[in-house]
């Protein structure tokens, strides 16, 4: 899969792409990132943005440069413009990306791109309701749930199937040792060596975390045969403390 990313500092992916899955993603040929600085394609490097037209205050990135790059990619797959106008990203966007032979991710500054790049947009994501500085981190949080999707990018593969959302709940509460820390014990079932009790248990906690943060995910939840016995103890158990 080939990752397009039209952005004005291409320098700070790169340590991003030294470490875990991308790197994983990259080393096995699963995904291929090409950087295109704006600068590259004006007339002069400082010829990237210039003011809005109306007298409005701040720099809108220019348009011929970017149009430039997307002309010259030859497979720019789906082209993507991270927003905080686009539709909210979500893990079923991110398979469905992931599907794709090439993505084109164009990076904004200032007060954004000119609004006739729009014509040549497949889709606007926002990553959600607060303003960044840029669509670098937009580009990153999408190069990192894709490549976090391809085959053999996590040390365990199925360490990411109880992961939250992806599970269509959210994940149960870990712990590792010290098995004391400062009087925090971790709870007693983990270290029982009763591995059903285990699942049960992590399966019950996931169910509550859910039942307490994101009751809306169970509308859309993939439910096991035991979950609704394991949400009615849940309730009761919720109705004793209040
Ligand atoms: C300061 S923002 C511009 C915001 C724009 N004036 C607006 O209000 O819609 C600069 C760039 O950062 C990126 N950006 C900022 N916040 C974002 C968000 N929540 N989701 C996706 N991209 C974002 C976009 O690429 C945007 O063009």
């Amino acid at each position: 899969m080939k990752i397009h990313i039209i952005t004005l500092f291409p320098e700070v992916f790169e340590p991003y792409l030294k470490v875990g899955p991308v790197r994983k993603a990259i080393e096995t040929n699963q995904i291929e990132v090409h950087f295109y600085n704006p600068r590259d394609y004006a007339p002069s490097p400082k010829e990237v943005d210039d003011y809005p037209f109306g007298g409005f205050s701040g720099m809108v990135l220019k348009i011929e440069p970017i149009h430039k790059i997307l002309k010259e990619i030859e497979n720019k797959g789906k082209v993507i413009l991270p927003t905080p106008q686009g539709k909210l990203l979500n893990q079923k966007m991110i398979a469905e990306l992931e599907k794709e032979s090439a993505i084109t991710i164009i990076c904004g500054r200032y007060k954004g791109v000119d609004e006739r790049i729009t014509k040549f947009v497949d889709l606007e994501i926002s990553i959600g309701d607060y303003i960044l500085s840029g669509g670098e981190i937009p580009a990153l949080i999408l190069l990192d749930a894709i490549s976090r999707m391809k085959e053999g990018t996590l040390g365990n593969k199925d360490s990411c199937l109880t992961d939250s959302i992806i599970s269509s709940i959210l994940d149960a509460p870990y712990y590792t040792r010290p098995q004391d820390y400062e009087g925090e014990k971790v709870p007693e079932v983990l270290t029982s060596g009763d591995h059903e009790k285990v699942i049960r248990w992590a399966r019950k906690e996931a169910l509550k975390r859910t039942l307490l943060r994101r009751p809306e995910l169970f509308y859309k939840a993939l439910l096991k045969k035991d979950d609704l016995i394991f949400i009615k103890e849940i309730e009761e158990e919720l109705r004793w403390k209040t």
